[in-house]
């Protein structure tokens, strides 16, 4: 491991993924990734379920504001019949699953006033967000529901921590979204109990708009699609199966063996809906993909019915517009990520059928949704050569350090964990200083799949295992999918503001078993 003309280096108990990669070499973990992925283990569902391609596309409703910038959302439990003839309970924002879109502008903040009426304790996070720690949904800033008696900080494992703002029923959350226009997305970020309460359908989106973008003259209006995609598993009485260990979520984390690895679905939703299915125009068209499941990973392909593979052309990443299109015909996509693609219908014959797949599924998890190409159309939409000029440009001698983190699996009190550096998630410890402003150089190695994120800062992918990021790795990232034996380089800059922020690995369930650590921003 060499210094990097850096003044300061901390090694994070990096010994042992390290040792892996040299054990097996570059050119087996590299076999390593291909495979297909083994992210968890998946639930099989006790219900009848529907057959493909029947269930409409729904749109998740556009939130209306209260008054200029200002939003109320009651997080509380509610019903959906998801699979066709099945009700089933869900814990929403406002009443559906996903939860309302909610539509800015770049820079005009937005202060959105949570209540929870749900059983148990919730704290939202804006995911993508760049937003100021007291908004940013640290995992022990909760707002309790009303009569909550559960004895302690509630930190975790028992761990008190002296900094958390605990409120009761309500709480505000306000979003200067002084940022690039991108997809981000909301969801609970509860201490120990993020992956359940996502699952039980505490996510929506959040879409940040500029005038730069709309100029450009993309796809728009009812040609531009946000595609949520999650899976899940239903048990016999029409209810979300999940394995977790205290079904009520009150008090005991975790998940039962063999779901320790992540906690998967047999019915691919997208927006809510089993595989369904969409009528287009034969145009261009802009879907706003997120994969919001906990564990599963998916590599998409769009496919007509004479076996045909349509470009997948990637214009952004998760932090907005890349510099110049992407063009894919296989799109891997690993949980929080998203991937803003341009998709041309004209050329498919009218009454066809376009189907998105997922070529790491099996059986029925390969079919995502398809979209059946209903009439010919004008399409004065265009895809610009340059899209985005404002990207950072940060190079390897703008960073003042260089960080190493391993992400691997271990022991966290007495029972299975995944850890960062050796160590499971503790609120109070920090585990990196740094001063706003500086840029940094991070390495991440892992043993199995991590989709790393971080909070408030976008970054950049500077390298995988010492060779050139991958085509999809372009543009500005929040979540960077780390693959068996992988070491990813990636550049970044803490601007923005100050004080307790995360990073952690993005399956949810690893996320509740210890995988997360603390930055400090000084
Ligand atoms: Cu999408 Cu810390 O999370
Ligand atoms: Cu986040
Ligand atoms: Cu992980």
């Amino acid at each position: 491991m060499r210094e990097r003309g850096v003044s300061r280096r901390r090694a994070l108990g990096i010994g042992g993924a390290l040792g892996l990669i040299a054990a097996t070499g570059l050119s087996t973990s590299a076999a390593l990734a291909r495979r297909p992925s083994i992210t968890g283990a998946e639930l099989t569902s006790a219900v009848p379920l529907p057959p493909p391609y029947q269930v409409p596309l729904p749109i998740p409703a556009t939130l209306q504001p209260t008054a200029q910038g200002r939003y109320e959302i009651v997080q509380r439990e509610a019903s959906a019949e998801i699979l066709p003839g099945v009700r089933t309970p869900l814990w929403t924002y406002g009443g559906t699953f996903p939860g309302p879109t909610i539509e800015s502008r770049r820079g005009g903040p937005v202060t959105v006033t949570h209540r929870n009426e749900l059983p148990v304790p919730t704290v939202v996070h804006l995911h993508g967000g760049r937003t100021p720690a007291a908004s940013d949904g640290y995992p022990t800033d909760l707002v309790l529901p009303r009569n909550w008696t559960h004895a302690g900080g509630h930190a975790g494992h028992g761990m008190p921590d002296p900094r958390a703002v605990v409120t009761e029923l309500t709480r505000d959350y306000t979003f200067p979204l002084d940022q690039r226009p991108a997809l981000l997305w909301y969801h609970d970020h509860r201490m120990d109990f993020t992956a359940p309460a996502i699952w039980r359908g505490l996510a929506g989106l959040h879409i940040v708009r500029d005038d730069a973008e709309e100029a450009l003259g993309l796809p728009s209006g009812p040609r531009e699609l946000p595609l949520m995609i999650a899976d899940r598993a239903f048990a016999a009485d029409g209810t979300l199966d999940y394995p977790a260990l205290d079904p009520g979520l009150r008090a005991r984390p975790g998940v039962r063996d063999p779901y320790l690895a992540g906690v998967m679905g047999d019915v691919i939703l997208v927006n809510g809906a089993p595989w369904p299915v969409h009528e287009v125009d034969a145009a261009r068209y802009r879907l706003r993909v997120l994969n919001a499941s906990n564990a599963r990973h998916y590599e998409l392909e769009a496919v007509t019915d004479d076996g045909r593979r349509l470009d997948l052309v990637q214009i952004g990443a998760d932090q907005g517009l890349l510099a110049a299109p992407v063009t894919h015909r296989l799109l891997p996509i690993a949980p929080a990520e998203r991937y803003d693609l341009v998709v041309d219908f004209k050329g498919v014959p009218i009454g066809g059928r376009v189907r998105l797949l997922n070529r790491l599924g099996t059986g029925r998890t390969r079919d995502v949704m398809a979209f059946r190409v209903a009439r010919a159309a004008a399409d004065d939409s265009r895809i610009p050569a340059a899209l985005a000029a404002d990207l950072p440009d940060w190079r390897r001698s703008d960073a003042v350090r260089v960080r190493d983190f391993a992400f691997r699996t271990g022991r966290m009190h007495g029972g299975h964990g995944w850890l960062i550096g050796g160590l499971p998630f503790d609120p109070a410890r920090s585990d990196v200083t740094t001063a706003l402003g500086d840029v940094e150089v991070w390495r991440l190695v892992a043993d199995v799949h991590h989709p790393v994120h971080l909070h408030l800062a976008g970054f950049r992918v500077l390298a995988r295992s010492g060779r050139p990021p991958l085509p999809h790795d372009a543009g500005l990232k929040d979540t960077v999918s780390l693959r068996p034996g992988e070491s990813v380089e990636i550049i970044t800059r803490f601007d923005g503001y100050r004080g307790r922020y995360l990073f952690h690995c993005h399956n949810a369930e690893h996320e509740d078993m210890g995988m997360m650590a603390n930055i400090e921003i000084t």
